[in-house]
Formats: structure tokens, sequence, C-alpha cells
């Protein structure tokens, strides 16, 4: 490491864009779907290699590289003074139509401010870590933020192996099958503080024409899996009062999720992003239905009303059309608030910098939350082109991933910098 200037050029060090863009580039090529976007499910193959990539990069910058007992990777730089990191990081494996930015920013922005800060000669107080996360997508296995989770102490890596994928797999036997099942304990050190740089996945910004969000926290999540059993059935011979439908039924859930939200209105949003009917053929009663509910909101108490209407609905479903039905949780995190004194940081940086500002909370899940079970946790978010995300035209203009890794850049140091006492 070169001779360390001091703290006082915080605010006039500046990534180098070209070079975080080109990573992002070669790291999006990696599970290519060949129209802009990428496909690296948690602990897949691409996952791997992915995730290759990203610890050559770290090695090459001399960063002491960790992997930890459920693939989680933690890279530090070392500080002036010994003790816990600033960390910062995201994800980097995506949903099976996802864009090359969603989680792989934080993760790339994190390694460009410890490339900036190095080429610069540039030392911190403190350590600054930037680490990417195990499955935090959960499309693959759930719950989603799974890595994190383990990280913050909220579930046990063993519990965590034993988790069935949507394709059979245990994640313990893909974790050792990809070589990420790491020797560092779960759970992880208590960073100093965690700030995640993330794209917002969503409209509100680039509405409003703001360039940086300044994160207030993370609206609950409730996910389960629903499955209806019927009865198989000739589709010409079978009166509509004969029937045992459970294709009518999953389909009717999907409706009425759609019902519930706009019912309770505000926040409240419910998806059926998943739905399976079986046989599905043209001419046979579907007998097996399987569909995944995803309800969200940030008031703890509205999302319960949004949850017990929804088990009404599945109940009265299955009763009325003479069903089985089975229910799985597959997560469910209440709403989380952020620190109050790093969403001012990140704020109060992003204002310095010249930038027009907006606090907002976050639609989407993300590994901060999980962190912030074990320090001050904070997140800026940047625009997202048109509000669209999981989809390979996900996009955020080159001035706005530049802006955002800038504040990420200024808070880490912040952070990693302040006095002790404060
Ligand atoms: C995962 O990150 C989600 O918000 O669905
Ligand atoms: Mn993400
Ligand atoms: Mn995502």
């Amino acid at each position: 490491m070169r001779a360390a200037r001091g703290p006082s050029d915080v605010g006039e060090l500046r990534v180098d864009a070209a070079r975080l863009h080109s990573r992002l580039a070669e790291l999006g090529e990696i599970g290519s779907t060949g129209d802009g976007g990428c496909a690296r499910l948690a602990l897949t193959d691409e996952d791997r290699a992915g995730r290759d990539l990203v610890v050559t990069w770290m090695r090459d910058l001399g960063l002491d590289v960790r992997v930890d007992g459920i693939g989680n990777v933690v890279a530090v730089r070392p500080g002036r003074e010994p003790g816990p990191p600033v960390m910062c990081g995201s994800h980097i494996d995506t949903v099976a139509t996802g864009g090359v930015f969603d989680g792989n920013l934080g993760v790339l922005a994190g390694l460009e401010v410890l490339e900036t800060l190095e080429r610069a000669g540039r030392s911190t107080r403190r350590p600054i870590a930037v680490a990417f996360f195990t499955d935090e997508e959960g499309s693959r296995f759930s719950p989603d933020m799974l890595g994190s989770l383990v990280y913050a102490g909220g579930m046990a890596a063993e519990e965590a192996y034993d988790l069935v994928g949507i394709d059979g797999k245990r994640l313990g036997d893909e974790l050792a099958r990809i070589g990420y099942l790491g020797t560092t304990p779960c759970p992880g050190e208590a960073p100093y503080a965690y700030v995640e740089l993330h794209i917002e996945q969503g409209p509100v910004l680039e509405h409003h024409g703001d360039v940086i969000g300044a994160v207030t926290g993370v609206q609950g999540i409730s996910w389960q899996e629903v499955t209806f059993e019927g009865q198989f059935n000739h589709a010409g011979t079978t009166p509509m009062s004969y029937r045992h439908d459970a294709g009518y039924a999953a389909a009717a859930v999907a409706v009425a999720a759609r019902q519930i939200a706009e019912e309770l209105g505000g926040h409240q949003v419910a998806t059926v992003g998943a739905l399976e009917v079986r046989p599905g053929l043209v001419n046979v009663v579907a007998g097996r239905a399987r569909c995944t509910v995803d309800l969200r909101n940030i008031d703890e108490e509205v999302l319960e009303e949004a949850e017990r209407r929804m088990a009404a609905e599945i109940d009265r479903l299955a009763g009325s059309e003479g069903l089985t039905v089975a229910r799985r949780g597959l997560a469910r995190f209440e709403p989380v608030a952020f620190d109050g004194r790093v969403v001012d940081l990140v704020e109060a940086t992003a204002r310095e910098h010249g930038h027009r500002v907006r606090r907002l909370p976050s639609g989407a899940g993300h590994d901060a939350q999980m962190l912030a079970r074990m320090c001050p946790a904070g997140m800026v978010f940047v625009p997202s082109v048109g509000g669209v995300s999981h989809n390979p035209a996900e996009r955020t203009l080159p001035e706005h991933v530049e802006a955002g890794a800038n504040v990420l850049l200024d808070v880490l140091c912040r952070l990693a910098d302040e006095d002790p006492a404060s």
C-alpha cells in the first residue's frame, strides 16, 4: 500500500466512472441473456463464474478476501487503526430476467471506491470492506436476503444448508459444489456501519427529477407458496358444478391479490409472480395448481391485514371449489427503519455534491435491511430509467451511476474517518 495521505481530501477524490462501467459490463456478460440482461441465479455455475471474477478483482487490489460458511464474500482494506470495518456491498446473484445493475452496482461501486482510495494513497482511520452476500434474490432458494440474514445471525448456516431450491437442489450441496462453502464463521463480525448503493428499481426518483435517494428503510415482505389439489377431469363432459378446478382457484388468487392491494391502497403491493397448473392441457380441468403470493407494505399492521384477507380468500376458494390447500411460508420480514444518522449523512453528502436528493423508503428487499440488525445501516439510491428492474431493460444513466458512486465514496470515508467519540 502507498504512503497514506490524511483525511483532509474528503470530497476531493472522485471514482473512475469508466472503470466502474467496464466492470459492470464485464460482469454482465456472465450469464448474459443476449438482450442486455443476465441470469445468474444463486449458486448456479453462472453465479460461480461471476463470483470468481469479482474475487479476482478484489485480490488484484490487494484486499484481504474472506468467504464465510454461507458463501458471503467480504474483502477488507485495512485502516490506520484496527477495529470493525465500515462496510459496503450488495449482491451479484440475479433473478432469471435480471439486469446488470441490480446488486452488481453496489458491489462494483464499493470495489471502485477502494480502488480509488488505493490509487490515491488515501488511508482511512477504520478499515473499509466491500461484501457480496449469497442469494439476495431468493428466486432459487427462499427466503431472499439469505446470505445477509445468516451473516446477521437471523438464521443458522446449518438451517440454510437444508433449504431446497425451485430445481429440487439442496442449498448446502450447491454451495459446496461451486466452491464457496467458506471457513469464516457465521454470524459475521458486526461492521462499524453499513452503506449500500443500489438502483431504486422503481419510478420515484426519475419522476421527481432527483438524482440521489437517501433511503429511510425497507418495506415489510410476506412471501408464500399456495398449492391447490382438486380433480383432473374432462373439460368437455364435466358440468361446471361438478368441477374441483385447482387452476381456477390459483387464477382467482391472482385476481384477489390485485383487489386486496387496491382496497388497502397506499403503499400496499401484491404480486402473484408464479402460477403453474397441472396437467397444463387444453382439454383437462386442472387438478393441481401452485402459485406464489408476494405482499409488501411499509406499515406492518396493514401488511398483516393484507395477509389476513389473502388467507381468508384462499380458504373461501378452496371451500367453494372442493379443493385441499397447502401453504408454505417462503419469507417474512417486518419493515425496517434505517439509522437516522446514516440517512442524514447520505442526504447531506449528496447535497454537498450538488445533487437533488429525496428521502424515500425502498420497495425492494436489500441486504442492508439485514445488516441493520447488527450496525447502523443505510442506503444510497440512484434512479432507474422508467422504474424498470428485474428486467433485461433495467438501466441507470451513466451520470447517475457516477453520482451514486461518488456519494458512496464520501459517505464511506466520512464514516471510516469519524472521531471514535462521535
Ligand atoms: C428481492 O430483493 C426482492 O425485493 O424481491
Ligand atoms: Mn438487489
Ligand atoms: Mn433484485
